[in-house]
């Protein structure tokens, strides 16, 4: 079975984890990436669905597929883990929040004229649990694919990731290069597979890239012969 058919699940955007009511840790992804693999998707398979942290609006406006809205990194995983499925495709493009409040206070925290620390605990790994219920719960033909956002020894780190969440392809994004990354309406990638390619990409648009990261998961897929 190809994609055509398939369930495909893609996030995409930040987390946030909130130190006080008024306060939080998070990054700067747009969630654009996620919304080009979206709609890329969504041309080809109707099951198509979008998990995506807090974003714009205008960008989620009238989409066809259904979207879920998720705010923490804990709850990005409980709902990546209820839509994972056998034969379903995964897509991780999201950027979670790596590191959570260890205590989140209930008033606002106010300034003081002395520096303050806020202790950090590890949020989940979303792709290492993904990997362990594919195990435990024996799912059958899922494809994984993970994004590597890196500013230096950016395949090598890659690889290691590709290889530590056992994951079917990364998606390298150099976020140091101009018009790669964060934000921008731009990404240049290098996909590389379990299965050994390696595809370098120009710089693209994301409708673009989301494309061509969907064209060599279907040739991952053909090669797996069931
Ligand atoms: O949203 P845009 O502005 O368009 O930007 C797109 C992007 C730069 C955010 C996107 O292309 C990208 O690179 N996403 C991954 C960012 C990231 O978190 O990279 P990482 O190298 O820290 O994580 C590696 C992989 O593990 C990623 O697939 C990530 O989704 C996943 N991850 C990360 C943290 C976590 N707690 N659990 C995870 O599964």
């Amino acid at each position: 079975m190809l994609l055509k058919g398939r369930k495909i699940i893609i996030t995409g955007g930040p987390t946030r984890e909130w130190f006080d009511p008024v306060r939080y840790i998070s990054n700067a992804s747009s969630g654009k990436m996620g919304i080009a693999l979206a709609d890329e998707s969504n041309n080809i398979s109707k099951n198509t669905c979008f998990i995506h942290g807090p974003i714009s609006e205008d960008l989620l406006k009238n989409k066809p597929y259904r979207c879920i809205g998720v705010e923490t990194t804990n709850d990005m995983l409980e709902s990546v883990l209820y839509e994972i499925e056998d034969n379903s495709v995964l897509i991780m493009c999201a950027a979670p929040a790596d590191y959570s409040p260890v205590k989140k206070s209930d008033e606002k925290i106010k300034k003081q004229n002395e520096n303050i620390f806020i202790e950090m605990t590890r949020t989940p790994d979303i792709l290492k649990n993904v990997s362990a219920a594919r195990e435990f719960r024996k799912l059958n033909n899922l494809f994984v694919a993970g994004f590597a956002a890196e500013t230096s020894n950016t395949e090598e780190y890659a690889l290691s990731k590709l290889n530590e969440k056992k994951l079917d392809m990364i998606c390298l994004n150099d976020v140091s290069k101009e018009g790669a990354g964060f934000g921008c309406d731009t990404n240049i990638l290098t996909l590389f597979t379990r299965t050994g390619s390696k595809v370098e990409l120009p710089i693209l648009t994301k409708d673009k890239a989301a494309s061509e990261i969907l064209k060599q998961i279907e040739k991952e897929l053909l090669k797996r012969n069931y």
